[in-house]
Parts: C-alpha cells; structure tokens; sequence
C-alpha cells in the first residue's frame, strides 16, 4: 500500500494553481497575497541547498528585530526602496503595523544588521518560508551584509521545519538578482 502523501505546506499551497477545466487555456499565475507580481521574478531554492560562506564585518551584528528599532528599520526600508525596487508604507506605525500583525510574522525572523548604534541592514520573512524585505544601507553595500542577512534567514527557516525559500525580485534588480542567484535561488 503506498504510503499517504505528506500534508501541503502553507507556503506550496499559496502558489498552487487551480486545475483548469479540460479543453480550457490554464488560467493567470496566481498572485502572491503580499503584492503584485508583474514586473518581478518569483525565485525559490530548496532549504537545504549549500549558501555560499559568509562572514560579517568586524563589529556588524545580527539581532532580532525590537520595537525599539522600528524607526530606524523603517528609514533604512523607505531609503533602500527609494529607487523602486520595494514598497513600505510611509509612515512606521502603518508600517510597524503592517508587520508585526501580520499571521505569518515571527520576530525571530525579522534580523536587524547593526553597527554600533546604527542599523544597517534588515531582513524580513514570513513564516511560509518567504523573504518579504532585504535591504542594507547604501554606505554599507558589497562587504556581505545581505548575504550574511540572507544566510542567517535561510537557516531560522530551515529549523522551523520550512523545505524551501521564495522570494520575489524586479527584473530590473541587478545587484538582488546577483545575490539570490549565488545562493542557488532559480525561477
Ligand atoms: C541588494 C542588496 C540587499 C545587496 O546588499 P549588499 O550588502 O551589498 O550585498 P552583499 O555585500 O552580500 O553582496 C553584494 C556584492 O558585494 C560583494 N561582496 C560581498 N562581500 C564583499 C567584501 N567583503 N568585499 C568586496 N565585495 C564583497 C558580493 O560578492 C556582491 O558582488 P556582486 O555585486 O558582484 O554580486 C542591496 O544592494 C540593497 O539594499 N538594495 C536595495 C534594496 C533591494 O533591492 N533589496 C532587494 C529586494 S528583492
């Protein structure tokens, strides 16, 4: 007797396409609940394929998310996204909001990079195994830090039980498109 299929993840099951009827054209890509899919690639990796080796900057931190940073997390989102390449509400209480009520927001998977007193880079995925936001700060920029944001989101997925990372990238994104490919991720 074969055994039972293994129940659908959340995440598998909020890409999954109706069946079409037979004899009809497919019908539209399904699109992901957190916005618009025109104009981006969606790219998934399996959870445990191999992240390239990372180390941080000397006196760079990654530490979970904390109200406390909401201000400066927001700023960095809102100058990161300036060229158009993400979305963030304007103001950080909408945007703190927005997150933090969210049923798939964990704070463990919300990583703030710091230097110091600063915060330079952020990640952000929901629990489905979807990295929703990841920025650094422009003065920051090709020293690892998102690679290093990255890594670290991939493995709080993988133990939570997650068996693959998304993420949805603008196909103008050149340098994102960069990273996500190093780390494996494909359309
Ligand atoms: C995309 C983004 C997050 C990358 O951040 P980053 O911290 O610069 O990324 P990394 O440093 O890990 O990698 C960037 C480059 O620096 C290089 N690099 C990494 N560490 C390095 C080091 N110590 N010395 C020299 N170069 C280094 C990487 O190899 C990579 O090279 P590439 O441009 O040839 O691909 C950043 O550009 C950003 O915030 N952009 C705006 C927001 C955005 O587009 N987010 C993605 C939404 S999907």
């Amino acid at each position: 007797m074969r055994s039972p299929r293994p129940p659908k993840s959340r995440f598998a099951r909020r890409f999954e396409r109706p069946p079409a009827p037979a004899g009809t054209a497919l019908p539209p890509p399904a699109s992901h609940p957190t916005g618009r899919t025109e104009g981006y690639l969606l790219l998934r990796r399996p959870i445990v394929a191999p992240s390239p080796g990372i180390s941080l900057p000397e006196g760079v931190t990654l530490v979970p998310l904390d109200a406390a940073d909401a201000p400066l997390v927001h700023r960095l989102l809102k100058a990161a996204y300036a060229s158009g390449f993400g979305t963030v509400p304007e103001s950080v209480l909408a945007w703190w909001k927005l997150v933090t009520t969210d049923s798939e927001f964990d704070r463990n998977l919300a990583t703030v990079a710091r230097a110091g007193d600063e915060v330079i880079g952020f990640c952000l995925c929901w629990t489905s195994g979807f990295v929703k936001d990841l920025a650094v700060d422009a003065r920051w920029r090709h020293r690892g830090i998102a690679s290093a944001l990255l890594a670290n989101a991939i493995e709080s997925l993988a133990r939570r039980g997650c068996e693959e990372v998304a993420l949805k990238v603008d196909i103008y994104n050149a340098p994102a498109q960069r990273l996500y490919r190093r780390f494996g991720f494909e359309p």
